[in-house]
């Protein structure tokens, strides 16, 4: 299906986070069921009149639903953060899709007809480089070791997981701090530790990273954790040692970075 489709470069684990959000988003339209459409396609840019970006060459990807469509109004605001129509949405899919396309110097554009449908279409930009290349100097960052992530976020324990559990690591999740530090206890009674623990920051109605590390580091002093958020100027991201952790991670993760810092902080 996908043949003849550029090559792009990019980030696996944000660029299947954005698709999953949209798709999430999507599914969430058609409460009665109905039909996600995913599409690939080559675009040249100047073919396309949407592409106010630099590059000559894009592979679209579009995702498309049949739901109840976004209201004319409400159409420049889905991607602000927090904006929702949900009642137990957060307003974070589409701002987390768009920074991560943008960060890939790519466009994420919305088509919707209320009643209708809507439509998704995200523009990556084509890199000359053929495929594998540039991953050379990628370092072989195999991993050993049980590492306890905390996210109450399914979607960013699942990419985690995956991401870190094809290294070779053994991991295990946790919802919030309360649930991390059961965890920890019950791990602490079989006498196998976590060799790293990777906390979130802020639990909206739960523990947050701040709290559960301080009950961590009283059942083990030793414990080496690194503290996550989308907030990277939030205080105790700056001051991370302060308050007992060994390193920060900034949402949403880059695939590398988060290699990169779990090897150091497990390793180091
Ligand atoms: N496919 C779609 N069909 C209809 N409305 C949509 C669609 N995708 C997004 N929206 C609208 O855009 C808003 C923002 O979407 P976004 O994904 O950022 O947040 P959310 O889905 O409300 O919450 P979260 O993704 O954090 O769980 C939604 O609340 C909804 O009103
Ligand atoms: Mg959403």
């Amino acid at each position: 299906m996908n043949e003849g489709i550029w090559i792009l470069e990019v980030d696996e684990g944000q660029i299947s986070q954005v698709i999953h959000n949209l798709v999430i988003n999507a599914q969430q339209a058609m409460p009665e069921g109905g039909v996600i459409r995913v599409k690939v396609k080559n675009i040249m840019a100047r073919e396309e009149e949407l592409i106010q970006l630099g590059e000559s060459r894009y592979v679209r990807i579009t995702v498309e639903d049949d739901g109840i469509g976004i209201r004319e109004e409400h159409l420049s605001k889905i991607f602000d953060p927090y904006f929702t129509t949900k009642q137990k949405g957060n307003g974070l899919g589409l701002s987390v899709a768009y920074s991560v396309v943008k960060n890939h110097s790519g466009q994420i554009e919305v088509e919707s007809e209320l009643g209708v449908g809507t439509r998704f279409h995200i523009y990556l930009p084509v890199t000359d480089k053929a495929a594998g290349e540039g991953r050379e100097d990628r370092k072989a960052r195999n991993g050993r070791g049980r590492i306890l992530v905390m996210d109450d976020e399914e979607m960013v324990r699942g990419v985690t997981g995956e991401i870190l559990g094809h290294l070779g690591y053994e991991v295990e999740f946790a919802r919030d701090g309360d649930e991390a530090v059961e965890i920890y206890k019950r791990r602490r009674g079989s006498g196998k530790l976590f060799d790293l623990v990777i906390m979130d920051l802020i639990v909206p109605g739960g523990m947050g990273g701040k709290e559960a590390i301080k009950k961590l580091l009283e059942l083990d002093p030793k414990v080496k954790a690194l503290v996550s958020s989308e907030y990277s100027n939030d205080p105790v991201m700056s001051e991370y040692r302060e308050h007992g952790f060994r390193g920060v991670i900034t949402k949403p993760y880059k695939r590398e970075e988060l290699i990169e810092t779990v090897y150091k902080a497990v390793n180091l």
